[in-house]
């Protein structure tokens, strides 16, 4: 019985649209087609290079031993993958590396990056730069159906320290942050990261984990998230970053990300209501 409703629903899953099918992609690596050859949508001040994309710009010139005097300020840059995929009901997994490096000779360094479920492919909002993490417009205020995960690398006043990881909704004042520091992971410190993301639709709970490249991943955050009442069912997916009055470079390396959509909740509850 219980194998007839399983096949049941599954045989509805199939016959529905296309967009609810599984979806998996990867890049091992970025290039300079990245952002042109249309598998990606590139916005802001997002450069390509051979290995990696480049969220906000790089003082460096092209021989890359030269730092112009002026620091990319206020800047901002969104890469999202080309096509919405199913946030919910779904099994979400996706795993990506960064790298968020000091300029040579600066104190100081901001503001980070995100991992975003956005509600559509445009860019970052208007003046999104520093701690709006180029997902919150400062003049619209926070009324945005998006789910971000933030690497945040500057203390900003309502932030504990300039080392954490947050979850973003409505507000870029985190529902949800905690420090890398007890990882001894320093977001900043110009090595490459590894995060991964996973969202259990059956749960409904996000984790993320986290580790230096070549470690093994620690799992960092696990929080109860309901994705259908924070973002629509089908999203973009991808990363923002931002500098303000201070600077620092924004590198990733690959990415990752498998959705595997689940039973609708309508079918769930019909079944619920048979037994
Ligand atoms: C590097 O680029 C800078 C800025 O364009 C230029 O001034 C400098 O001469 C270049 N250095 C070399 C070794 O080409
Ligand atoms: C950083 O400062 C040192 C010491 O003042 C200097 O020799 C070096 O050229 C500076 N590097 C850059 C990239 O500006
Ligand atoms: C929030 O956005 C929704 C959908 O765009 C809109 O209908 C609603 O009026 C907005 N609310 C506020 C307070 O701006
Ligand atoms: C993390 O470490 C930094 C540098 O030592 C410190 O300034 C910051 O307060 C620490 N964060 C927390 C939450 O203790």
């Amino acid at each position: 019985m219980i194998f007839l409703v399983l096949l049941s629903i599954f045989l509805h899953q199939a016959s529905s649209s296309p967009v609810n099918q599984p979806l998996s992609f990867s890049f091992s690596s970025f290039s300079q087609l990245s952002c042109s050859s249309g598998s990606l949508i590139c916005t802001g001040a997002v450069t390509p290079y051979n290995g990696y994309l480049s969220l906000t710009s790089e003082p460096f010139q092209s021989n890359s031993s030269y730092y112009s005097a002026t620091l990319p300020l206020n800047e901002v840059g969104r890469v999202l993958y080309k096509q919405p995929v199913i946030a919910w009901p779904a099994m979400i997994s996706t795993t990506f590396t960064i790298r968020i490096s000091r300029y040579p000779n600066t104190t100081d360094s901001a503001d980070g990056m995100t991992f975003v479920f956005a509600p559509d492919s445009n860019p970052s909002p208007p003046n999104s730069y520093g701690s709006s993490l180029g997902i919150f417009s400062r003049s619209q205020g926070g009324n945005v159906s998006q789910l971000a995960v933030e690497l945040d690398t500057y203390k900003n006043g309502f932030d504990m320290d300039g080392n954490h990881i947050g979850i973003d909704t409505t507000s870029v004042l985190s529902s949800f942050a905690a420090s890398l520091n007890s990882t001894g992971i320093d977001l900043k410190s110009g090595r490459p990261i590894k995060v991964q993301i996973d969202y259990d639709g059956w749960t409904k709970m996000l984790y993320v984990s986290v580790a230096y490249h070549g470690y093994p991943l620690q799992r960092f955050i696990e929080k109860p998230i309901i994705m259908s009442e924070t973002v629509p069912s089908s999203v973009y997916v991808g990363f923002t970053a931002a500098t303000g009055a201070i600077s620092e470079s924004h590198h990733l390396l690959d990415w990752t990300f498998t959705t595997f959509p689940l039973p609708s909740y309508s079918l769930k509850k019909q079944n619920l209501v048979k037994h």
